[in-house]
């Protein structure tokens, strides 16, 4: 009978800016298909964040509390992920796709990761409720004034307000 002891970890990259429910949707099948995932909140130096990193990491802590997740612990990516997976002994980057521009976006930079250390993705697809969540839209509707507090978890919503409210953008 085939059996392996060692134990899997999988790294769940992103900038969650702010975490939402559908990066929290991704992160639990990650952690169904592996026995340990780190959340990596990353700097992405093309995105001009609205949150600091250490509050995008401490809300990503409550919201992997909140739901129950265990096995899976949120760190910051202080450099390359590839470096970081190596770190951290990761098996796989664990990415959702919501659709096709997703995986536009999503193949070179898998294609870039398995070229610079052979890291390999693995793409899961999101939860067909929550394809039309992404923080991009939470900042926006939020910045507006409009409802976000059904698309993020619990806390996430007050912090983008009063990030927004502090002259963020
Ligand atoms: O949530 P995002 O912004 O789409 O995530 C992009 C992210 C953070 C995963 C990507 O920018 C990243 O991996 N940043 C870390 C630096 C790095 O390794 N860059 C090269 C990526 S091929």
């Amino acid at each position: 009978m085939y059996y392996r002891d060692e134990v899997t970890t999988a790294v769940c990259p992103g900038s969650f800016d702010p975490i939402t429910l559908g990066h929290l949707d991704i992160v639990a099948r990650a952690r169904a298909l592996f026995d340990e995932v780190v959340v990596g909140v990353a700097r992405n130096a093309s995105k001009n964040a609205l949150l600091s990193v250490d509050e995008r990491v401490r809300l990503a802590q409550k919201a992997v509390e909140h739901a129950g997740l265990e096995g899976v612990r949120v760190e910051v990516v202080p450099g390359l992920l590839v470096d970081f997976c190596r770190e951290v002994g990761a098996v796989a980057v664990v990415k959702g796709l919501r659709g096709g521009a997703d995986f536009d976006t999503e193949l070179p930079m898998a294609l870039m990761n398995r070229h610079l250390a052979e890291v390999e993705t693995v793409f899961v697809a999101g939860d067909a409720a929550l394809l039309h969540v992404a923080s991009s839209l939470v900042k926006d509707i939020a910045r507006h004034g409009g409802p976000v507090d059904d698309l993020v978890p619990p806390g996430v919503g007050d912090a983008v307000r009063a990030a927004l409210a502090q002259g963020g953008r």
